[in-house]
């Protein structure tokens, strides 16, 4: 897709919830910056020629540091920049609190950083690649990791901008309030084609944006995705609802406080999910054993999203998420779990089939 270039702007486009903040104290520096420049060295300049030496004078005699309007000029001249400086930080710190919690109500999308490109999955099950659609006037969520070193993702228009790391998952939001197309850029140095991972954000009318989510890509959603794998790989066979089973229960875990068997606890979230499959015995649920194997390798980016959005769907405690018809018995959830699904979605299908059977020996 190519874009007419803009004759000269300033700014970029104004087109999320954070622009107009983030341009009004950006705008109060520039000005302040500005007037004290100009200030200083107007005085500069100005005492320089009214108190240079004249033919005939003698050395000037010291004025009086203890006098009175010393004293209130010293006073002035601190307290009015600090004070100055201190609305800077007030407003710069709620915009950057407000840009990291995202609302509740929230459309959540996951990025994957790649060298060299941008990787987004809908939570609907449609993907895409450098492109990111969204509805105008919504809360979106981004949920990010990378597959290889650190990017960025950087929207200027949004005046929003997160690192991707690998290994973790990082969260940016915003809230478009522009129909239109704006660029994605990655921000942070990642190779030789770093300014080559570019993107467009298209932000669509409500209709539209339903419109080209119904397209879609005919896989199902990311928790339907999710389930097929959380059954191939026999996580169902521990993980039984209810927590009766050799492992932890994960219906309506998500987004709890979960206590470890080392006395501390950890919030269910993203990275502890991910942190649990990879590494297992990293830490343990207060009560269990540690039998888990270890899922690494066995599981794409991808493909960890789709289980994390899976754990999700499972109900969320407060409600949150509606809770779906859940099987209590793992037999049940063998057979309602889409078996015939994809198996392109695991590296190692056949090593697979071993670690589930490991994982029953393991008691
Ligand atoms: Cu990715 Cu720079």
């Amino acid at each position: 897709m190519t874009m007419e270039p803009k004759s000269f702007q300033l700014f970029p486009e104004s087109a999320s919830n954070f622009a107009p903040t983030v341009d009004g104290l950006y705008t109060y520096m520039v000005v302040v910056s500005a007037f004290f420049s100009l200030l200083v060295a107007f005085l500069i300049i100005f005492f320089a020629i009214k108190y240079r030496a004249r033919p005939g004078q003698g050395v000037p005699k010291p004025v009086d540091e203890h006098s009175i309007g010393g004293m209130i000029l010293e006073i002035a001249w601190s307290v009015i920049p600090l004070g100055l400086s201190l609305v800077m930080f007030a407003w710069g710190a709620s915009i950057m609190f407000s840009e990291s919690r995202p609302p509740k109500d929230a459309i959540n999308i996951y990025v994957t950083g790649k060298r060299w490109m941008w990787k987004i999955q809908h939570m609907e099950g449609a993907r895409e690649i450098n492109e990111l659609h969204v509805p105008v006037g919504r809360n979106v969520r981004l949920t990010m990791t990378s597959e290889d070193v650190i990017h960025d993702f950087f929207v200027p228009a949004f005046r929003t901008k997160a690192d991707v790391l690998p290994g973790r998952y990082t969260t940016e939001w915003f809230r478009p309030t522009q129909v239109g197309t704006y660029h994605i850029f990655c921000a942070e140095y990642c190779g030789t084609k770093h300014s080559g991972m570019i993107g467009w954000v298209h932000v669509l009318s409500a209709e539209d944006y339903d419109k080209w989510l119904a397209q879609g890509s005919g896989e199902g959603s990311m928790a339907e995705g999710g389930e097929s794998l959380f059954n191939q790989l026999g996580c169902a066979n521990c993980h039984v609802k209810g927590g009766h089973g050799r492992a932890p229960n994960l219906y309506g875990a998500f987004g709890t406080k979960v206590d470890l068997s080392d006395g501390t606890s950890v919030r269910f979230d993203e990275s502890y999910t991910r942190e649990s499959i990879l590494y297992p015995q990293a830490k343990i649920v207060a009560g269990y054993d540690k039998i888990m194997p270890t899922f690494k390798g066995l599981i794409s980016d991808e493909g960890m999203l789709k289980l994390i959005e899976y754990i999700k769907s499972l109900g969320d405690p407060n409600g949150v998420v509606p809770g779906r018809n859940l099987p209590s018995e793992p037999s049940d959830i063998q057979k309602t779990g889409p078996m015939a699904a994809p198996m392109s979605e695991t590296k190692a299908p056949a090593t697979v089939s071993k670690t589930s059977a490991a994982t029953g020996k393991q008691q």
